[in-house]
Formats: structure tokens, C-alpha cells, sequence
């Protein structure tokens, strides 16, 4: 089958794969689809033929799509039955002997030391053990291989699972600053109801069993009890307003998740050799309809302060994001940090 034929038919399989499939509504896959291309064409520009991508967490399709369409050869990891057998379906529809699925623990896969090209992590290493995944992407790639990482950091969802659960299972006085902030936010629960159900069912977790697994893995924080004496010694900043006081929340998490990526990309010798930053927005269209756009990625010089500069990505997004989506509101923005890795040396 030629390419464009090929794709068509990839594309038509995998979105009546996400219709069937009730709890991964079809916008969410088209928006990773975007990412992925996106992430596909920063992570290089020449064409894949040739080259073996290794996807970790594809969830229902992941950057099969973005690399297929270059020529490359993939396999897609992925851990939740529903969503294997969703991708295996989309792969036996396009019968492509370049593809293929491996239903297993991203942190232990079943592949030879370096055999592959590329190593993609895209929305992938807030669902796994940091360190531990990374060591075995720099076990599978070629001495010449690249990983890639695109993460959004802790944006609302994950600092609102954080947060909310932290409080609620630890017990909020009623009438204190953080009681006042859940209050202010009424979507707070349908953030939280919609996570559990899209992302954290499917591998069998709690919202509490991920805060607790997030803030080890992902945040070096040691226990819960340190995350709660955190946010209580910073309550004092919540008399600026509740939106503010988030906000700021927010930012202390993002460094502290950056500095946990970094130390442990240190810890394996592997180097940064680009970075990136990708607006992302959730949007309203005319008739209330909500819709994602991914704007393109920009490279940010590789300095480890550039990852907290949350001015020069909101500059940025805001005006790629403008570029887009002409006559619509951006409701929600999120930013999704890129970096290709190489080994040391
Ligand atoms: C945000 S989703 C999919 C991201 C996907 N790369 C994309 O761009 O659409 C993250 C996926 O990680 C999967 N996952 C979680 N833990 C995993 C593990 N230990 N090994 C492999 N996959 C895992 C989840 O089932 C989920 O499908």
C-alpha cells in the first residue's frame, strides 16, 4: 500500500477505534495526534526510513501516525489492555509489517539493548518512575539514538489530583485558605472524575495511588506529609486571592518536577542537545463546542533556568495560539516541554 493510502486508512481505523471506545473521546486523540506530529517533526527533520522508533505509553495510537508517515519503522508500548487491544486493532487495519505493539511495563520492555533510533516519551513520564524509565530508553537506543520527552510538567489536571486529593484525604477546616481555593473551583471534581476515568482506570489507580505516585517519582518528594507541610507554610501567599495562590502552586511544582527530570537525566549521562516549548490550548469554538490546539514548537536555548521561564512560554503560546485559531477563546493553556536527549560522550 502506498504511504498516503496507508495513512488514510490508519486514520480512519484508529478514529473509529477512540468512537467505540467510549472513555478516550476523539478530540483528546486527535489532539495527541497533533502533538505527536509535532513532536516527530522537532525531533528530526530528515525522513525515517531506516530508523526504529520506540514509543513508550502510546495509549491508542501515540506517534504511529507522525513516524509511520515518515517511513519509519515503530513499536508502541503500552501497559492498559483497552488500549493495547485498541492499537493492536488499528495496526492488524493496516496490515504493515513496519509496525507492531508490545503489551507491557514500560520500566522492563522486552527489546534488545540498542536496537533503536528514536525513544519517544510524549504525556508519558507522569504516568511512570522518572528515573527508572529513562534508564531503560537509554538501554534500548543505538549509541547515536535519541529520546525524546514532551510534557506538559504539572499542569491543572495534575496539580488538581495533587492538590485536591492531598487535602481532601488529609481533612480541609472549613473556612481556611485551601478550603476557600476548592471552593473557587467548581471544576475542580469533573477535572478529577474525567482523569480517573480516562487515564488512571485503565491501569487499575486511585487518584490517591497516582498523587502519592507522582509526588515520589516525579517531584522527589518523599512522603505525603512533607507535600501538605509545603502547601500549608506557603498558605500566607493565598491573602493575594485564591487564583493567585494556585498559580504560584503551580510554579513551585513545575520547578520542583524540572529539577527531578534534570537530576535524574544527569544521574544517567545523558545530555540535553535541544529544547523546546509547545503551546497548547484548549478552546471554545462558536457554539460552545471544545476543541485543542497544538501550536508549533520553538526551540528555547538549552539552559536548565529556561524551563521555569513561564513568561516567555506564555508569550510565546499566546501569540502561536492566536496565529491558529482566529475568533476563538482560549480557555485553558498548557505548555508542553520538549528535550532530545543523546548519551554522553
Ligand atoms: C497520556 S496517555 C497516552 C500518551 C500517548 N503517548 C499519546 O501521545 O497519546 C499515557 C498512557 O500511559 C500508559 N501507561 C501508564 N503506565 C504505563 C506503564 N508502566 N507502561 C506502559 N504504559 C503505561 C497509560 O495506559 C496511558 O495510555
Amino acid at each position: 500500500m502506498r504511504a498516503s493510502s496507508t495513512n488514510t486508512a490508519l486514520r480512519i481505523v484508529g478514529q473509529k477505534a477512540a468512537k467505540q471506545d467510549t472513555s478516550k473521546p476523539l478530540q483528546l486523540m486527535q489532539r495527541q495526534r497533533t502533538v505527536n506530529q509535532q513532536v516527530v517533526a522537532w525531533m528530526t527533520r530528515h525522513d525515517m526510513h531506516r530508523t526504529l522508533t520506540v514509543d513508550a505509553c502510546a495509549g491508542i495510537e501515540g506517534s504511529l501516525w507522525a513516524v509511520h508517515e515518515r517511513g519509519g519503522r515503530w513499536i508502541g508500548n503500552e501497559i492498559a489492555e483497552g488500549d493495547v487491544s485498541l492499537l493492536e486493532g488499528t495496526v492488524r487495519g493496516i496490515q504493515n509489517s513496519r509496525i507492531s505493539v508490545i503489551h507491557e511495563d514500560a520500566h522492563h520492555l522486552s527489546l534488545d539493548d540498542k536496537m533503536a533510533d528514536f525513544y519517544l516519551f510524549v504525556f508519558a513520564l507522569a504516568h511512570l518512575r522518572t528515573f527508572d524509565a529513562l534508564k531503560e530508553a537509554s538501554r534500548i537506543i543505538k549509541d547515536e539514538g535519541r529520546i525524546a520527552i514532551c510534557c506538559p510538567g504539572p499542569t491543572y489536571w495534575i496539580m488538581d489530583i495533587m492538590i485536591s486529593v492531598a487535602l481532601t484525604q488529609h481533612g480541609i477546616s472549613p473556612g481556611t485558605p485551601v478550603d476557600q481555593v476548592l471552593r473557587s473551583r467548581p471544576n475542580l471534581t469533573k477535572n478529577i472524575t474525567n482523569f480517573a476515568a480516562n487515564v488512571l482506570a485503565p491501569v487499575g489507580m486511585t487518584p490517591w495511588e497516582y498523587a502519592q505516585f507522582i509526588l515520589k517519582t516525579n517531584f522527589g518528594v518523599r512522603s505525603f506529609d512533607e507535600f501538605i507541610g509545603a502547601l500549608e507554610r506557603s498558605a500566607g501567599g493565598f491573602k493575594k486571592g485564591a487564583k493567585d495562590w494556585w498559580y504560584s502552586q503551580r510554579c513551585r511544582l513545575d520547578v520542583m518536577y524540572w529539577d527531578n527530570l534534570l537530576a535524574c537525566i544527569k544521574k544517567l549521562k545523558l545530555v540535553p542537545v535541544r529544547m523546546g516549548v509547545m503551546p497548547l490550548a484548549e478552546v471554545s469554538r462558536s457554539k460552545g463546542e471544545l476543541d485543542w490546539v497544538v501550536g508549533r514548537i520553538f526551540d528555547c536555548e538549552i539552559a536548565p533556568e529556561n524551563l521555569y521561564r513561564s513568561e516567555l512560554e506564555q508569550m510565546f503560546s499566546r501569540s502561536e495560539i492566536r496565529g491558529l485559531t482566529d475568533g476563538v477563546a482560549a480557555r485553558k493553556m498548557v505548555y508542553g516541554r520538549t528535550l532530545l536527549l543523546k548519551k554522553a560522550g
